[in-house]
């Protein structure tokens, strides 16, 4: 194969999975036009609002929920997408035009597209936010769009604080030992208490976790008493002397039972590093099932490119960039 098509073979599958969640596949564009259509498109006044690199986020979830969803399908009688921090459902890229699909909306275009297929989707999805107005619209929006494309899938919508709510009686009692559960953890901050998603890890047999785990955490490590009681609230327990991701994978690996996993780092449209997105999955020996088709989208297609490469595409299928491929000589 030559080089040349070996690149465009990478960029094909950048664009697929942007095409997903930007609204330009067959599934999310049907939402997108609902939204619209129902006068529940974006609200600067509520909605979330962030830089490019949030595709990298939104992209990696779609890519994972959809490799997940087609295996747990055969394992599990019950399937549910647990978001902790939701938002409402759509995000806007900082300084453009483009509102893409927000995390809650990932497993309702991953249902789509399964029950397209004849097979199985999520049973239900839970979605906590501690912002009454973007639970509000959310609700709005799901309820647009299962009433207009007759999908039946639940959703149950939560407001309060994550930590505690992912210990409700409310979340233990959807799930049992034959339940498979994808949870994906995305504060903006060091506001997650890993602690307390163990109740829910011990409930069932099968549970895979995304943490987007801030940067914020290595900086704060030896600066403050403050700022080390934070970082103990976040990882349930912190040695000072010892690298913080050390210890955050202790806590995937002892208490989650958690080995194998993928991870990237996500950076800004400047190329500071904000975040590190890591997936865990259960410990088994089957382990890579799960995860091999998500390790080479990981590391042969999302880390070849940065934010700002990423944008480009986004502006191509867009229509604002007619051809983007001169500047992404990967
Ligand atoms: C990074 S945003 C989530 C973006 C969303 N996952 C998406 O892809 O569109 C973080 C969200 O967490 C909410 N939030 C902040 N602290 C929270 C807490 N302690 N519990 C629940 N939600 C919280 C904020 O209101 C905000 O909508």
């Amino acid at each position: 194969m030559s080089p040349g098509k070996k690149r465009k073979e990478k960029a094909d599958r950048l664009r697929d999975a942007l095409k997903v969640v930007c609204g330009f596949d067959e599934h999310s564009e049907s939402i997108v036009n609902i939204l619209k259509q129902q006068h529940y498109w974006f609200d600067s006044n509520i909605d979330n609002e962030y830089g490019p690199h949030t595709l990298i986020k939104l992209m990696f979830l779609w890519y994972y929920t959809d490799i997940a969803i087609k295996i747990a399908g055969k394992h599990f009688s019950k399937l549910v997408f647990i978001d902790t921090f939701s938002g409402g459902g759509l995000v806007k890229i900082e300084d453009t035009d483009y509102v893409c699909l927000g995390s809650p909306l990932i497993p309702v275009i991953s249902t789509l597209k399964m029950t397209s297929e004849g097979r199985k989707g999520f049973d239900e999805i839970i979605l906590i936010d501690n912002d009454k107005n973007k639970i509000a619209l959310l609700e709005n929006r799901l309820n647009a769009i299962r009433k207009n494309l007759s999908l039946n899938l639940k959703y149950t919508t939560l407001i309060g604080d994550s930590n505690t709510l992912i210990q409700s009686q409310h979340i233990l009692n959807s799930v049992d030992k034959n339940t498979y559960v994808l949870i994906f953890v995305d504060p903006e901050g060091l506001e997650p208490k890993l602690p307390s998603y163990l109740p829910l890890l011990d409930k069932v047999s099968g549970s895979d976790i995304i943490l987007n785990s801030s940067w914020g955490l290595r900086r704060l490590a030896g600066t403050t008493s403050l700022a080390e009681q934070l970082i103990r609230e976040y990882l349930g327990k912190y040695d000072a002397d010892r690298p913080i991701e050390q210890q955050l994978d202790e806590v995937f690996r002892k208490e989650f039972g958690k080995e194998v996993g993928v991870s990237i780092y996500v950076k800004d449209i400047s190329n500071r590093p904000l975040y590190t997105l890591i997936l865990r999955v259960r410990r088994t020996s089957s382990g890579s099932e799960w995860i091999e088709g998500m390790k080479n989208f990981v590391d042969k297609v999302l880390s070849k490119y940065t934010t700002r490469d990423i944008k480009l595409f986004l502006d191509q299928l867009a229509g604002n960039q007619t051809s983007i491929d001169k500047f992404l000589k990967k």
